[in-house]
């Protein structure tokens, strides 16, 4: 998927790369608004694609690899990649909703999952902890450090409420192209792994089970669930290294802005950023 070599950005670059990925943050935000029981990923992916080409922008996924929407929607069991359509969203169910916008000539990427109405306690804990463990993971990314500091940092905290980190699919690098180098994996050990350095624009994207890590693709070719068919959650920013404080270009607050507005939608933990 990612191949290459590193691409470092510029600060005006980077500046670009932080328009779409706030855009991303804004469909999220606007798909939010409409999620409720009785609405199917098809026309939340309908409203994301015309939102995206309302603010100039182009959906990233459609016609990757073949791809034909601009959301994955993955509900409950479904770990990532789920694609829109006939289903309907249900109460009671995770939605995990990813987003990526290209507009003058870069990538953002994005994702989190929402819980629609009544969601146990315990499933909650799996979304608290999968945006924690991301908030974890973005800590670490600093110039000088490593990628397995991410991805340990992001490991470490997951399996120690012992929840399964998936390992098939990882970050990665995001820029003019949505899947860069490095790799980005969400396991590993400290000081391992390629250095952080200033310019380096990453996307952290957790994938945390409530059971086990094992996970299999449905043959649509491009779902990917859980083996035992338990919970997963999906959470992912966009991040710019800089020479201090990690830069983090997507963000939650228009989100969660959308989330407590709307009565459908359980209020997760308030964001960081
Ligand atoms: N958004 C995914 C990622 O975070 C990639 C989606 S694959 C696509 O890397 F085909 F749906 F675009
Ligand atoms: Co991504």
């Amino acid at each position: 998927m990612s191949s290459g070599v590193i691409v470092y950005k510029t600060k005006e670059e980077i500046e670009l790369q932080r328009e779409s990925s706030l855009l991303v943050g804004k469909t999220l935000a606007a798909i939010a608004s409409h999620l409720k029981p009785g609405i199917t990923t098809q026309q939340l992916d309908t409203i994301a694609e015309q939102f995206i080409r309302d603010h100039n922008a182009e959906p990233s996924f459609k016609g990757y690899h073949g791809y034909k929407h601009s959301l994955c929607i993955s509900v409950n069991e479904e770990v990532v990649h789920g694609i829109p359509g006939a289903r309907v969203i249900a109460d009671g169910d995770i939605v995990s909703i990813d987003c990526g916008v290209f507009k003058n000539g870069f990538h953002g990427d994005s994702a989190y999952t929402f819980p629609i109405g009544n969601v146990s306690e315990e499933v909650l804990n799996l979304l608290r902890v999968t945006k924690t463990s991301l908030m974890k993971g973005i800590a670490k990314a600093r110039n000088g450090n490593r990628v397995g500091d991410i991805s340990a940092a992001v490991q470490e905290y997951a399996e120690s409420f012992g929840y399964g980190v998936v390992r098939e699919l990882v970050g990665h690098g995001v820029g003019r192209n949505l899947h860069e180098k490095p790799e980005v994996p969400n396991y590993g050990k400290r000081a391992s792994g390629p250095v952080l350095k200033e310019g380096m624009v990453i996307a952290i994207e957790p994938m945390i089970n409530m059971g086990p890590r094992h996970i299999r693709q449905l043959k649509d070719g491009w779902t990917v669930v859980t083996l035992d068919r338990a919970p997963s959650a999906h959470f992912e920013h966009t991040v710019a290294i800089t020479s201090g404080q990690p830069d983090v270009l997507s963000s939650f607050q228009e989100i969660e802005i959308a989330i407590t507005k709307n009565n459908n939608i359980t209020e997760v933990i308030s964001t960081i950023s």
